[in-house]
């Protein structure tokens, strides 16, 4: 024994963590590396979601700053607040999200890190309530919905959502597939901006969605992470409201990354709208197990700035300025994309880029053309062709416009 030298036993024992499989690496954040790798000075980054102004810069918003300094002064103790968060942050964004669509005392809520942090806890309490629920997801979606599901061990049945030759929405197909959902699944639905196409549906139409939830007995789930980005705060939120008011049951996940400019920060809000007070008891002490077992109290000073902004008229006010600036400048950014590509194509065939809502449009071409425009233009999209339309400016809509139809798109 004295004369195995230190460490030769330890090499032999077949280590912990040697059986480790390498994880697929996430395509947005993957993207977003490759960006910063490029030395180019001319690249133009259309990967990630997150706004950016003009000059390129993702700005802390100006209600969020004098929140903070108000913060500094006021705040004298840093102790837990509870595990669902302070009561006041779900208040807040209740009435954000829902207004008074449905009674507050059947909405059991949870902060969450991030819009997230809301998905995962959502997904856990299905798969808690539910093991062997099936989650109905857009085709496609927001990669990290079906990654986040397969990690969890949930089936992922896909409904059709995009039409490749019109870039809106397969309304038909969509409902086809919705009514293959039975009592006891999930459908994820996207509150507005539809991640990652930018393809939404009309009024008339969630009101089918409605009926078929309701048909089929299927508990919609709803992911609501860009309100005030597509048609403004209020019409953003009319689909998530409709659908709580006229269903006996649902979740539903609110980001403040995007709409607060608050993305490190994590901050989201799961909510549990039921139909009675009892179940909302459940509900909301489910809820604060999960977060106890996956993380304990959530994160709070993002939720204490939202909550600050939205129970403060003057703070409110402005931020409820800068958000309709933000969505003016990604509106503007795609009537010039349009029109751009209107002129530079001599057909209409772009149209949709003015039609599509919130940070993103899926230009609906081949993963190849993407890395073509990718090497020989600098120009950073996200395989499946979405852009993030805030990546672009006045001096560049020209630029992405003349490699869009050189790539033959
Ligand atoms: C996105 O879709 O780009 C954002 O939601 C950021 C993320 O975490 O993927």
């Amino acid at each position: 024994m004295g004369d195995v030298p230190h460490g030769t036993r330890r090499n032999r024992r077949r280590l912990m963590f040697e059986t480790l499989e390498k994880r697929p690496a996430d395509g947005i954040l993957a993207l977003m590396q490759m960006y910063k790798d490029d030395p180019r000075q001319t690249k133009i980054d259309l990967g990630v979601g997150v706004y950016k102004d003009a000059t390129g810069l993702t700005p802390v918003m100006r209600a969020i700053k004098t929140a903070e300094q108000q913060l500094w002064e006021q705040e004298n103790t840093k102790v837990y607040t509870g595990l669902a968060g302070d009561p006041a942050f779900s208040d807040a964004m209740i009435k954000l999200v829902l207004s008074d669509a449905v009674a507050r005392d059947t909405i059991a809520a949870v902060a969450t890190p991030g819009g997230t942090g809301a998905v995962r806890q959502a997904f856990e309490l299905i798969q808690m309530a539910r093991p062997a629920a099936r989650v109905f997801v857009s085709d496609p979606t927001w990669p990290n919905h079906i990654s986040i599901l397969g990690y969890l061990g949930i089936e992922v049945v896909r409904y059709r959502y995009f039409d490749d030759e019109s870039r809106g929405v397969d309304f038909d197909g969509m409902m086809e597939d919705l009514r293959q959902a039975k009592a006891g699944d999930v459908v994820l639905l996207h509150g507005c901006c539809h991640n990652p196409t930018g393809a939404n549906l009309n009024m008339t139409e969630w009101q089918a969605v409605v009926e078929v939830l309701n048909d089929t007995g299927a508990v919609p789930m709803i992911d609501i992470a860009y309100q005030g980005f597509g048609d403004g705060l209020e019409e953003d939120a009319a689909a998530t409201r409709l659908v709580a008011a006229s269903v006996p049951e649902c979740l539903i996940a609110a980001s403040c990354s995007k709409n607060f400019g608050i993305y490190r920060e994590r901050t989201g809000l799961l909510m549990a709208v039921s139909r009675n007070a009892e179940a909302r008891k459940l509900h909301q002490d489910t809820l604060a197990f999960l977060n106890r077992q996956n993380f304990s109290f959530p994160p709070d000073h993002g939720a204490r700035l939202v909550t600050m902004i939205l129970n403060d008229e003057a703070l409110r006010q402005d931020w409820m300025a800068e958000v309709e600036e933000v969505r003016g400048s990604m509106l503007g950014l795609r009537t010039q994309l349009a029109g751009e590509l209107q002129r530079l194509s001599g057909s209409d065939r772009f149209g949709f880029i003015a039609q599509h809502r919130g940070m993103f449009s899926r230009l609906g071409t081949t993963p190849q053309k993407v890395e073509e425009m990718r090497e020989k233009n600098g120009i950073y999209m996200v395989a499946d062709s979405r852009m993030n339309i805030a990546g672009l400016n006045a001096e560049t809509v020209p630029i992405l416009a003349k490699a869009i139809i050189d790539a033959g798109v």
